[in-house]
């Protein structure tokens, strides 16, 4: 396998180094503690675990964690009368709600009722207008970690042939942004583009964020590409056993890994990154509502 592996985990716990680093220093020498507000609806499984990892790692870097629970049955009313409630609340400086809500909720209703100061998930029309028009808001985590792994792997990407594959407005739209404003020269394919496999090849970066297991296949890999795989798809995998399962991302890992220069695997890539990189967004949070620069060291 001639790729270098991309280390997601090792990378965030960088990452989280810092932040817990910020975190300290802001209580120190300000008096401040960061806090996080996540709400989540409902039983979704998948959900319930990610959820309970935020808070977790919240503490962990020594910010304060404020954690809501909703029956799936509740109605938007009441969810957006809290939401409202933790924009006031001066202990709280990054809210996130957890994605996705019961069907017979308006997402972007609810999304929308968040300050945008205080929007970690960078889901607010403010910052994905601002995202779009130079900057300034709050980015979304998931792009924000495949930046961070890109710009260390390339440093300066300009120039470069960047190809995402996925549109939404979590991950794919997003990313062009970032990958944009990094000079790069950007397209965004998904499920209805045409010589899907020419247009992988031709890429230097591919992010894959289109939600299907292993749909980019690894000798559409243009040789040393840098890729980022943002898929996280569950599938079976009887050679395991009986009813077992495992976890694949959206790139066909073994065939890209021959190929490629530099990958993410999953899981341990870009997974790891995204919870960092909400933690991170919660510190710039507090530090732009305070009007607080830190010191970098
Ligand atoms: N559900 C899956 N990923 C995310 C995320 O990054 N933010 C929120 N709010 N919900 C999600």
């Amino acid at each position: 396998m001639p790729a270098t592996l991309i280390d997601g985990k090792a990378f965030a716990q960088t990452v989280r180094d810092r932040v817990a680093k910020d975190v300290a220093g802001l209580k120190s020498s300000h008096g401040i503690t960061p806090g996080l507000a996540v709400v989540i609806v409902g039983e979704d499984p998948a959900s319930q675990v990610y959820v309970k990892n935020k808070v977790r790692q919240t503490a962990e870097v020594g910010m304060n964690s404020f954690h809501f629970e909703f029956e799936a049955t509740v109605d938007q009313a009441a969810l957006i009368a809290k939401v409202q409630e933790l924009n006031e609340d001066p202990a709280v400086n990054g809210i996130l709600v957890q994605l996705p809500l019961p069907k017979h909720m308006d997402e972007a209703s609810v999304i929308e009722a968040i300050d945008p100061a205080k929007d970690v998930d960078g889901f607010h029309v403010v910052n994905s207008g601002l995202l779009a028009t130079g900057g300034g808001g709050m980015v979304p985590c998931t792009p924000l970690g495949c930046l961070m792994m890109l710009e260390d792997q390339h440093g300066d990407m300009s120039g470069m042939k960047a190809i995402i594959v996925g549109r939404s407005n979590i991950v794919g739209k997003p990313m062009a942004q970032l990958l944009l404003d990094a000079n790069c020269t950007v397209t965004i394919a998904h499920s209805r583009t045409r010589n899907l496999a020419e247009e992988v090849a031709a890429a230097d970066i591919v992010v894959a964020a289109v939600g299907r297991p292993e749909m980019i296949k690894g000798d559409w890999i243009k040789a040393g590409a840098t890729v980022i795989d943002v898929g996280i798809n569950r599938i079976p995998a009887p050679e395991r056993g009986n009813g077992k399962t495992r976890l694949v991302g959206d790139v066909e890992f073994a065939g890209a890994a021959e190929r490629a220069g530099a990958i993410t695997p999953v899981p341990g890539g870009v997974g790891p990154m995204t919870i960092a990189c909400l933690l991170k967004n919660t510190v710039t949070a507090t530090l732009a509502q305070n009007k607080i620069e830190l010191q970098q060291d």
